[in-house]
């Protein structure tokens, strides 16, 4: 399988936001989600990783934004680089650096980036010529939303049906017609608390014990073809209603969980508050609420709205900055 190593290579990738969520595993060792996911691809935030194959080495190495790191951290990158010699029939141990221009574990998904970036780097410095979407089926192995940020723009992760999981891949949605206005407002939320449980735990005890669950899978391939179309045809008016709807669905899953899942802070609702006050006002749609597992949250908007939106949101009690994105590129080989 391999082929011509190069036994270096540097990658970069952005990190993704869900409009439709993945929560749930239905095969841990193939890394496949129950439901197909829709993300967001997002400009500005990357995290650039280079991976050098060293038969000097005895261990693996992780140097994380400038400083030697172990324990967990390192023990996921060695279990993911365990894949990649697998699949490249290489014994070498690796040594990686990998640094984000953005705080790591802020609650900007830096694992999507991060593992998405090691893909790639990875493969490429162990000879493997993998097509984007096989690259996608790698990173979900580190990071089930990894998937995603291969791809920019908006994306789709297909759950696919097949056990042997080989229907199960990320692709970009409608990538030959961007909406070149649609904007994701982030408000970071001050004192946000640090994550207790990781998210591919976190969403099995949901699997497990949340009476919401099944309802929910019932609910989501309707939700998330109406999200895809309404992508489609850029209409915001139809597309932001559904996001909050799915966010809230998302919340209600997390929090019937037991035990109950809460990731967020009174900033956080009051910023998800404002937004529905925003939009009865205008008496449309100005923009949706999303976030994930954790406190800070990403207002969709359009261009038109943008400066406005941030001004009513940055000055809610708990927001602690805001940032405008647009979309995002997909990840890409540095060297
Ligand atoms: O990819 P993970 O294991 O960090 O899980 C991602 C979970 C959510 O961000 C809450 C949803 C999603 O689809 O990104």
């Amino acid at each position: 399988m391999r082929n011509s190593p190069l036994h270096r290579a540097t990658f970069e990738a952005s990190p993704n936001i869900a409009l439709v969520k993945y929560w749930g595993i239905r095969d841990v060792a193939r890394g496949l989600p129950y439901n197909s996911s829709i993300s967001f691809t997002v400009d500005q935030l990357r995290t650039r990783t280079t991976v050098a194959f060293e038969p000097t080495l005895s261990k693996d190495r992780l140097v994380l934004n400038g400083k030697e790191t172990r324990g967990s951290a390192l023990e996921d990158v060695t279990r993911f680089l365990d894949r990649v010699r697998a699949l490249a029939t290489i014994d070498d141990r690796a040594f990686v650096r990998s640094a984000n221009n953005f705080p790591t574990a802020s609650g900007l998904a830096s694992s999507a980036s991060g593992f998405a970036a090691l893909a790639g780097a990875a493969s490429r410095a162990a000879g493997l010529p993998l097509s984007p979407r096989r690259l996608s089926q790698l990173a979900r192995l580190g990071s089930g939303s990894a998937a995603r940020s291969i791809f920019g723009g908006f994306v789709e992760w297909r759950a696919g049906t097949r056990p042997d999981g080989r229907d199960c891949y990320a692709r970009p949605l409608f990538p030959a017609r961007p909406w070149p206005d649609f904007r994701d407002v982030v408000v970071l939320i001050a004192d946000a608390p640090t994550k207790e449980v990781r998210s591919a735990e976190a969403m099995q005890s949901t699997v497990r014990t949340s009476p919401y669950f099944a309802d929910r899978q019932r609910e989501l391939p309707e939700r998330t073809a109406r999200i895809r179309r309404a992508i489609g045809r850029r209409d915001a008016a139809a597309l932001f209603p559904l996001i909050i709807e799915e966010c809230d669905s998302f919340r209600r899953v997390c929090e019937t969980t037991n035990p109950s899942l809460d990731y967020l802070t009174a900033g956080s609702r009051a910023v998800m508050d404002e937004v529905l006050r925003m939009n009865q006002e205008a008496r449309r749609s100005v923009a949706a609420y999303t976030h994930d597992a954790g406190a800070h949250l990403h207002i969709f908007t359009l261009e038109a709205d943008a400066a406005r939106v941030r001004r009513r949101l940055a000055r809610i009690p708990g927001v602690r900055r805001t940032h405008l994105l647009r979309a995002g590129p997909a990840a890409r080989a540095l060297s």
